[in-house]
This record gives C-alpha cells, structure tokens and sequence, in this order.
C-alpha cells in the first residue's frame, strides 16, 4: 500500500458517483460520522479517515498549541498528508474526484478548510460544520468553481461567530460560491441546520 494511505479509515462503497470525505472532530474517529454521512446523502460512499494527532488521548487531524491557537508547521504537513489520502483512496477505491464533498465538523471543518487553502483542486466541494480560519496564506488560492456550504452556531464558545464569517470572506475571495448560515446553536449541530444542508447537497451539481 503506497505511504500516502497510511490513516486509518473507512470506506463504505455508494451507488451514486458522489463520495464524501467524513472529518470528525477533536475525540472523535473514523466511525464518528458515518451516520450523519449515510443521512446527508444515502447513495454516497463514504471514506472516513481518522486524525492522526493525539491530544491527551483524542484523535484530531493537527496539532494545537492551546483551543483556537494552531501549530502551524504542524497543520502544513497533516494538511498534505490529508490531501494526498484523498487523491490515493480515489484511485485505489476508482472514485470519482471530482464528485468529492467534504463534510467537516469542527477540527474536521479546520482541517478541511486548510486543505480548501493549501491544495486547491483536491476538493472541488465542501460542507465545514463549525468552521474557523486555519491559517491566513500568504496569496489566496484560485478556488472558482468550489462550492462551500458553511454552518456557524451564534452561541459558539468555541468558534467566535467573526472568526467563521472571516473564512467566509476569505472563500468567496478566492472565487469559491459560499452559502454560510448562522443557527441559533451553541457548539453541537441542530436538526435544523441538518435539514438545510441536506437540502443543499441535494441541489449541489458537480
Ligand atoms: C480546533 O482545534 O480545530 C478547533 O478549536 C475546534 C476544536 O477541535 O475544538
């Protein structure tokens, strides 16, 4: 097996040609959103990787130096190492790239985002749960044609509302089509704000 397929993982093959990248949170694993992902889109497959950090014991996909204060060499190579599993699970499992959505959720949302930032073309779409802005690059990246679907809680202690709608400035800069909504939601995900997204993945056209 080639060396950047090293994470743990999950692949549950789909029927349709979309796949989802899963990205749980601090604490979680490869196992943590499969529901939610079976939920979004049940024709989907789903590759789930588990973050190879571990902080006190809890999986994350990149160090931290304290909450909302990123290790930033660190985040640049598990940013890599995460793309470059997504373009090696596409061809080992022969899925479509380019029908790729990634559905983050906090740590997995950073995570993504940084990928959004770093390695523009490896994921032409995303959902980030609970985002926040990982890294500030020195240009931005060409991201016409990504789509972006954001969810901010506007009681979050952990994600301040004005850091998540600096990302999303940040996106739409860089040419990416952002839908960014705030839910009346602490840190957890509400039904609510499920629903819409699911909505969103319905319509989304790759
Ligand atoms: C992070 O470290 O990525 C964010 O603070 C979210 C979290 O995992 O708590």
């Amino acid at each position: 097996m080639p060396d950047d397929f090293d994470f743990i993982h999950q692949f549950i093959p789909g029927s349709s040609d979309r796949t989802l990248l899963l990205l749980h949170g601090t604490g979680g694993d490869e196992n943590d959103l499969i529901p939610l992902g079976r939920e979004l889109a049940p024709t989907a497959a789903l590759l789930s990787p588990r973050g190879k950090v571990l902080e006190n014991g809890y999986p994350r996909f990149f160090r931290r130096l304290a909450e909302g204060v990123f290790d930033l060499e660190d985040l640049k190579q598990r940013t890599d190492e995460l793309a470059d599993f997504v373009v090696a699970a596409a061809k080992h499992y022969h899925f479509d790239a380019r029908q790729v959505v990634a559905v983050g959720y906090s740590n997995g949302a950073n995570v993504a985002a940084s990928v959004l930032l770093r390695r523009p073309g490896v994921l032409p779409s995303a959902i980030l749960l609970r985002a926040m802005v990982p890294f500030i690059p020195k240009e931005l990246p060409n991201l016409n044609g990504v789509r972006i679907w954001i969810g901010g809680g506007t009681n979050d202690t952990i994600i301040p509302r004005a850091n998540t709608e600096h990302l999303v400035q940040m996106l739409t800069a860089a040419g990416a089509e952002v839908t960014a909504r705030f839910f009346d939601a602490g840190h957890a995900l509400t039904n609510t704000e499920l629903v819409q997204v699911k909505r969103w993945l319905v319509a989304l056209t790759l």
